[in-house]
């Protein structure tokens, strides 16, 4: 844990504007709902520069505001940096390739740099990407969030298990 005593988690993915900002707003609801969101620092990025300054896409604020009752319209995308890859404790990419730039970009490799999917439930499923909804119907935007629902369920849980400090 870095020196304020909070969990910095960095969620990234390619544009920052549909996967990672749903599961910034998963994650942050469930640690609301938790009340642990006082020991945590939590953002999302994404490795490209396409789409910085842009709100969230259409697709991720609806299911946000359905699912979650949350408003992403004030969320503005970042691109992922060299301090970022330093300064937070933990990384975690939508994907293969997402993980693979962070890694180019990182002076040297984070600790904890993960995949999203390496907290998939279903071990069918462990490990794969989290699909690109982007340019997709709203089902696609549904099933991203089904996953990044249950992957922070168990990202929560295991950070609770390496972290007794957080409860
Ligand atoms: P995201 O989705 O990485 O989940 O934000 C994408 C957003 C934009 C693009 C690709 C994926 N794009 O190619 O512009």
């Amino acid at each position: 844990m870095s020196d304020d005593e909070t969990l910095d988690i960095m969620f990234f993915c390619l544009g920052n504007i549909c996967r990672s900002p749903l599961a910034e707003a998963i994650f942050s609801h469930k640690i609301e709902e938790a009340g642990l969101d006082r020991n945590f620092h939590i953002e999302s990025s994404g490795t490209s520069s396409y789409h910085v300054g842009e709100e969230p896409d259409p697709g991720s604020q609806k299911v946000a505001r359905d699912r979650l009752e949350r408003d992403l319209s004030h969320q503005r995308s970042q691109q992922l940096t060299a301090e970022h890859l330093r300064d937070f404790d933990y990384l975690v990419a939508m994907s293969a390739s997402n993980r693979d730039k962070a890694l180019e970009r990182a002076d040297t490799p984070p600790d904890d740099l993960h995949l999203m999917r390496d907290f998939e439930p279903n071990e069918g499923e462990r490990g794969l990407d989290v699909p690109d909804p982007y340019g997709g119907g709203q089902n696609r935007f549904e099933l991203v969030y089904n996953i990044l629902d249950r992957c922070c369920e168990e990202l929560l849980d295991e950070l609770r298990a390496r972290h007794p400090g957080l409860d």
